[in-house]
């Protein structure tokens, strides 16, 4: 029998699937394979913006003709779309062939949501309001060789006031340290090149013993072997030097941060409950940067959150140009029921937002492409990740992030290289082996 998994939304996700194809395995699914050949469909859906919704919305409907052609197929759907508050109803109502429905607290029962509906003509539907412990026990199919994610924590007590997360799942929730070194020093002896540590906000990681993230930081970074160190998200409320000090302390420490600004308004920022100001976060960047002067920042930015005029905008502009990003995720802010955002007055029309993100799409380009073109000529690391296809080159990633292409004749996946950069392209790099 066998299992296709389709994911949507951020590495949280893609790391839950990889606990889901362990749970299938399990379950006697015994390998991932295209899905019109799969005995069951798992959709693990993302409801951080409209679109993410939509997309799974169309995807799922699609199903229905494979559905009816093959009689035993299962179709679940799991993940934070359906924990979202009435979503699971309407899913069931708008796609009465979905077998099984499950929440972001309902990965461990999985199996036996399965074995259920093996007996029952009915849907499956389970929804859990909220898991109080972080040990789910379940073996990953890890698909994501030489990187390894790893979670530290699991929900978010933030409740900035556009973000649907805090509401599917649920209150934040710490490992236990103990738990995460002994899982990255088994990824390290079983070969894993870069351990990311996943948490919706890492910062406030609290181990058991009261274990801080930095702390945490300096254990992962001290066990033993060649692999680097990443992890996601970092909150600017949250920076410390104690990070900083960390981060230059540990060579196997990717010198580069994730530190999502989303708007350098200051009203816009405390509308966003975000808790720091510009002026704050630009200060933490410069002392960063005075410790740490290659580290690389990247960020996330939202345009267009209610009541923004053309001014504020234009702030968002000007810390782009400023904190010297050298890439951005951009969006247009998107109305989450449930979030206090939602509930605000004053609209930004649609064409006005889209006029907003294409002008910060074409800044935030620009500054890549200005920051790439400066490693021309340069020698950098890559960790090789991938071979793609349609170029006919292997591909990694530096310690910044960026990615770097080359030809090889033989098998590098998993391996350090070092390139010689002879061109760059937006936040790629192409070269040659040193
Ligand atoms: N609309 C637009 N962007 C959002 N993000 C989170 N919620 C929303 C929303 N409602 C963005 C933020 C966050 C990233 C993961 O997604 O920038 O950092
Ligand atoms: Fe959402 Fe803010 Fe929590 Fe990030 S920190 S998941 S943006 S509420």
């Amino acid at each position: 029998m066998k299992y296709h998994i389709v994911t949507y939304g951020c590495q949280m996700n893609l790391h839950e699937s990889e606990k889901i194809a362990g749970i299938l395995k399990e379950t006697g699914y015994l390998e991932s394979a295209p899905m019109e050949e799969a005995d069951i469909i798992v959709f693990n859906t993302c409801c951080i913006r409209e679109n993410a919704e939509n997309h799974a919305f169309g995807n799922i409907g699609a199903l229905k003709k494979l559905k009816r052609e093959k009689k035993n197929l299962l179709i679940a759907v799991g993940g934070c779309m359906v924990q979202e508050e009435g979503k699971a109803k309407l899913l069931k109502e708008k796609f009465p062939f979905i077998d099984i429905l499950f929440g972001t607290h309902n990965l461990f029962e999985l199996k036996a949501l399965i074995e259920r509906k093996r007996m029952q003509k009915k849907a499956v539907v389970s929804l859990l309001e909220e898991r109080g412990e972080t040990e789910d026990g379940i073996t990953p199919v890890r698909t994501s060789y030489p990187n390894a994610w790893v979670n530290i924590t699991y929900g978010c007590n933030n409740f900035c006031s556009y973000c649907i997360v805090p509401y599917v799942r649920g209150r934040e929730r710490s490992r236990r340290a103990e738990d995460i070194l002994r899982e990255v020093q088994a990824l390290v002896e079983a070969g894993y090149k870069e351990i990311t540590l996943l948490g919706q906000n890492v910062d406030s990681y609290r181990g058991e013993d009261g274990t801080t993230f930095p702390e945490l930081l300096d254990r992962v970074a001290s066990v033993e072997g060649k692999f680097r160190v990443r992890f996601m998200t970092s909150h600017p409320k949250d920076f410390t030097e104690e990070l900083v000090a960390v981060m230059k302390k540990h060579e196997k420490i990717c010198k580069h941060l994730h530190l999502p600004v989303q708007a350098g308004n200051n009203r816009i920022l405390s509308l966003m409950n975000r808790r720091y100001t510009r002026e704050k976060y630009l200060e933490d960047l410069a002392i960063l940067r005075r410790e740490i002067p290659d580290c690389e920042v990247t960020t996330d930015l939202i345009v267009a959150f209610p009541t923004e005029t053309e001014e504020e905008f234009a702030d968002t502009l000007s810390l782009v140009e400023e904190a010297d990003f050298s890439s951005a995720f951009t969006f247009i802010y998107s109305p989450r029921t449930g979030t206090k955002a939602a509930r605000m007055e004053g609209r930004i029309p649609e064409d006005v937002a889209k006029d907003r993100i294409g002008r910060l799409i074409a800044l935030v380009n620009s500054k890549t492409r200005e920051k790439s073109a400066r490693y021309v000529g340069k020698t950098v690391e890559i960790l090789c990740e991938d071979f793609d296809e349609k170029k006919g080159m292997y591909l990694g990633r530096d310690e910044y992030g960026r990615m770097g292409y080359f030809c090889s004749d033989r098998d590098r996946i998993g391996e350090f290289v070092d390139l010689k950069i002879t061109e760059a392209n937006g936040i790629s790099l192409y070269g040659e082996e040193a």
